[in-house]
């Protein structure tokens, strides 16, 4: 009887203890629009050598969620953007997705969250913004019934198409054309939990403008940096910088509480004559002092409670993407499974002896909502023998 009590307790605090789609500060994406990258399996093995837990992909293929199958690693699918109209128009069909593409895998696969598409307001594609929150309704609806809202966090990735100025950051706003959309989306989210996820790239900043923007302070390299004369605060890196903007275009919204999370950032290792600074030395530089940043745990300067939390972009460099030559180039791997550039994880034929430069953070993050349980568990115990 004892026992069993027990067990229901660790069974309950366990669940409560991973409701979070992100566990520590460092994700990374899985883009697969290549012929040549290595298997799901391998893929596997490579992250679990690099101690990356959290994983987005894009769509919810099988052979991905298999491999993932029983590996702990956390991992955030996506409907896509060829999906919404469907998702939107017809609850059954939302429901019929989420039971063969989450329900069916789980809980081996540790399916967190579902991406409903990706950059949608402020796309080219403006017939899917008016969609977007019905398929995001239908898709949540779905986990509701199958009892799997409690572990699936529903959320979409925006770019920075929707704001109309993110400098300085204390100025931001969402762009007027997209408002009437954001807003009712916003306030979902807001009901049911959602953070606002932001794919957000100092690297096409800067080449939007390269001789008036410090390289450096992009790269989080030491610069003079910039002051915000309203906020009256300083920044020493465009990804702070930008994360604040974001932050500030939702308070004008109306909506002060929810955080921001970057599902995408990154820097090409190779471009066009056109795309100044990409290339392999600014990438690593990028990525490196971006795995530093993430690894101190800290918020913003404008919301320095909010730990600030990013998925990389991406595993590999994908040959199959069409546009500039530096959408072809932001892997930290190659397509053979070997590093792009050394910025502390061991590729896939180096061995994975892994001595890492930097104190893992996704290792303490595990470690952290498992000492919780452990803690529960051991006090309920406590709390039973006496
Ligand atoms: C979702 O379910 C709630 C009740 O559970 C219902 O009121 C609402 O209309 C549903 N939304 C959609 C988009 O089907
Ligand atoms: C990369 O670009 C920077 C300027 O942004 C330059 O200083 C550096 O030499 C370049 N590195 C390589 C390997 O081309």
């Amino acid at each position: 009887m004892i026992r069993r009590f027990f067990l229901l307790f660790f069974l309950f605090f366990t669940q409560f203890a991973s409701l979070q789609a992100f566990t520590g500060t460092y994700g990374i994406n899985y883009g697969r629009i290549a012929d040549n990258i290595p298997s799901p399996d391998e893929v596997v093995t490579l992250l679990r050598a690099a101690k990356i837990r959290n994983i987005r992909i894009y769509d919810a293929d099988h052979s991905v969620l298999k491999a993932f199958s029983g590996t702990g690693l956390d991992i955030v699918i996506g409907v896509t953007n060829g999906q919404l109209q469907d998702m939107s128009s017809s609850a059954d069909h939302a429901l019929n997705w989420v039971k063969q593409n989450v329900q069916a895998f789980l809980p081996e696969t540790r399916i967190r969250g579902i991406a409903v598409g990706n950059e949608v307001l402020g796309g080219s594609n403006n017939a899917l913004w008016g969609v977007l929150l019905d398929a995001a309704k239908n898709i949540y609806n779905a986990t509701k019934k199958l009892h799997l809202d409690k572990l699936i966090q529903i959320s979409t990735a925006h770019s920075f198409a929707v704001f109309q100025t993110s400098y300085p950051p204390s100025s931001c706003k969402f762009n007027d054309n997209i408002k009437q959309y954001m807003k009712p989306l916003l306030e979902f989210f807001q009901q049911i939990g959602s953070p606002f996820c932001v794919n957000a790239y100092p690297f096409l900043v800067y080449i939007g403008d390269p001789e008036n923007i410090d390289i450096n302070y992009a790269l989080f390299q030491p610069t003079k940096g910039i002051d915000d004369p309203v906020y009256k605060l300083h920044y020493d890196n465009m990804l702070d910088a930008q994360i604040d903007a974001a932050y500030t275009a939702l308070e004008d919204a109306g909506f002060h509480k929810m955080e921001v999370i970057v599902t995408e950032t990154g820097w090409a290792s190779a471009g066009d004559q056109n795309e100044v600074g990409a290339n392999v030395t600014n990438a690593r530089t990028y990525n490196y002092n971006l795995r530093k940043r993430l690894a101190k745990k800290k918020g913003t300067p404008h919301r320095p409670k909010d730990v600030l939390k990013a998925y990389i972009f991406a595993i590999f460099n994908e040959d199959s993407k069409p546009g500039p030559t530096s959408e072809r180039n932001y892997g930290l791997f190659k397509a053979d499974g070997s590093i792009s550039y050394n910025v502390g994880f061991h590729g896939l034929n180096a061995g994975y002896s892994s001595h890492l430069s930097l104190k893992d953070i996704n290792t303490q993050g595990l470690s952290r909502s498992y000492a919780i349980t452990i803690i529960l568990c051991l006090s309920t115990l406590i709390l039973m023998i006496f």
